[in-house]
């Protein structure tokens, strides 16, 4: 398969006043900033150096505590990064064959481009875009069907200037644990388009957010990293390496302490979401876009001099 990355930015001419991705002014933004420094609960999961901190996180439930906890330690690796930039570049000449990471963007975005395209990688499961590696070995014993969805952990890489629309995490209890480069995380009450902001915060390797049915579940991430010419918007491609990576786990409601029978299904599997043209509430099944056990050997196959 040979793709190349023929296009940048169509996206539209620079909008006067607020942008994307989350339309709001410089002033507004600071605000935002000051609001997610003062949330209570704690937006970001650390340790206190005032009464008043330890206040707000305090009140952070013991279920995403445990997450938090587990999560600690994890990092990637020097060499990971690089590899992973390496498969994120553009084509240095049109023609040029990309990496796989570039290649599933370039799949992505041609199914859709009301949001710049991220990459969901499956810790456990398939991925929808695992037959991509196979000149790198065998992919899945018996076969290969489509990638699976609703996998509790998932690492996720966002291109520098590519954002999500608005979700909802619904019912589940997560973490969202910061890898690699810098990511923005806009918190809002409600999956609307209007939905009141409840904060902004910016999240470095070893920040972790997180969320639960009733705190933060509904979200927009953005990586502002340097994602070369054009303008971020609907239809936009960055033409650089820079990536933000974050490793996400979301419970379901019967994973953790906290039970509720009521009969609905509030799992992992579909969350929804605001789409960015129609402004509308939409399900979106959570496939995987590639497995981690066969990024990790494409990974420890580049060839990084
Ligand atoms: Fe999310």
């Amino acid at each position: 398969m040979s793709l190349t990355a023929a296009h940048t930015p169509a996206g539209p001419p620079e909008p006067r006043g607020p942008k994307y991705p989350f339309h709001i002014t410089k002033e507004e933004e600071r605000q935002l900033r000051l609001k997610g420094a003062e949330a209570l609960p704690s937006l970001v999961i650390g340790q206190a150096t005032s009464f008043d901190e330890y206040a707000r996180q305090l009140m952070i439930p013991p279920a995403v505590m445990d997450l938090a906890r587990k999560a600690e330690d994890l990092r990637l690796s020097a060499w990971e990064v690089e590899a992973m930039r390496k498969h994120l570049a553009p084509a240095a000449e049109p023609g040029d064959k990309v990496g796989l990471l570039r290649q599933i963007l370039l799949e992505k975005y041609n199914r859709d481009q009301t949001h710049p395209p991220y990459i969901r990688v499956a810790c456990s499961g398939r991925g929808e875009y695992d037959d991509l590696a196979t000149e790198h070995g065998p992919l899945h014993p018996g076969g290969h069907p489509k990638g699976d969805i609703g996998s509790p952990v998932v690492l996720e890489i966002w291109p520098a200037q590519h954002y999500s629309p608005i979700h909802s995490h619904g019912h589940t209890t997560g973490i969202v644990f910061c890898l690699a480069g810098q990511l923005d995380v806009m918190v809002y009450e409600h999956l609307e388009w209007d939905a009141r902001k409840l904060g902004l915060l910016t999240l470095t390797p070893g920040q972790c957010a997180w969320l639960s049915k009733d705190n933060y579940a509904v979200h927009r991430v953005y990586c502002p990293m340097d994602g070369g010419d054009g303008t971020t918007g609907p239809g936009y491609m960055n033409s650089t390496a820079e990536f933000g990576a974050s490793f996400h786990v979301y419970l379901n409601p019967e994973q953790t302490a906290v039970h509720d029978h009521d009969g609905d299904s509030y799992n992992r599997d579909i969350f929804n979401y605001i789409d960015e043209k129609s402004k509308k509430q939409r399900p979106f099944a959570t496939e995987s876009d590639l497995s981690w056990h066969i990024l990790r050997r494409v990974l420890a196959n580049t060839p990084l001099t």
